[in-house]
């Protein structure tokens, strides 16, 4: 399997709408998560196994890991967990899914693709139109969670997201009550990986003011 796909390839246009979330969660009131580009989704099944006060959508572009992952899903038990296959950057122009950022809690980028060179800068997840959306639509004190052993591709994230005058960076003093979407700090795949070789692991919290 290709481990990148082009995010602005014409295979991503079409958009497959997220159900409403009575009909995804046994509890469709319980805080919501989202997880952009949760890859075969093991952080978000460990997670939601652990952390049963919340739901969790994982959004992946790989349509294959979310077919695996959907799979996976009909042997467990995870009621507070939904997968869906898009590209991050164009889900929410469907209608439908516009309306699920109204209820979002928080989200997180886990080690997004770096796409190094200039040219597929555009490619990176983290794109201002979709800062403008979560901007003009997440609730007031909503989160955004970074996370990069990339250094440049980090501060490529928080300047995208700073531009915004909507997000607040909380600083170091600040962050501590914020860690509710992952209190176990469960650790995504990459970031075992990053933690395996001594790399350096970037990371911040905007806040939705
Ligand atoms: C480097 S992997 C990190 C996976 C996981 N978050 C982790 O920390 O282990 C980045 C993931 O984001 C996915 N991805 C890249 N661009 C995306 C986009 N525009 N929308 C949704 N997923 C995307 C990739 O397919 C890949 O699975």
């Amino acid at each position: 399997m290709r481990q990148h796909v082009n995010p602005l390839s014409k295979n991503f246009f079409e958009i497959d709408p997220i159900p409403p979330l009575s009909q995804v969660f046994e509890n469709p009131k319980l805080p919501l998560h989202l997880d952009v580009g949760c890859a075969s989704g093991d952080f978000l099944f460990e997670l939601s196994l652990k952390n049963k006060n919340w739901n969790y959508i994982g959004i992946e572009i790989r349509e294959k890991l979310v077919l695996n992952a959907n799979l996976k899903m009909q042997s467990r038990e995870n009621k507070n967990l939904y997968f869906s296959f898009g590209n991050a950057n164009n889900i929410f122009d469907h209608s439908d899914n516009k309306l699920i950022i109204d209820f979002i809690n928080s989200i997180s980028f886990n080690f997004p693709d770096p796409w190094f060179k200039k040219k597929h800068h555009k490619r990176r997840v983290i794109q201002p139109k979709l800062i403008n959306l979560l901007s003009n639509s997440m609730k007031k004190g909503s989160l955004i969670f970074i996370k990069t052993d990339v250094r440049e591709l980090f501060d490529h994230m928080e300047l995208t997201i700073s531009e915004s005058i909507k997000f607040k960076k909380l600083t170091n003093q600040d962050v501590q009550p914020y860690q509710s979407f992952n209190p176990n700090k469960i650790q995504t795949n990459r970031e075992k990986y990053v933690i395996l070789k001594q790399l350096k692991i970037y990371e911040s919290i905007y806040k939705k003011i």
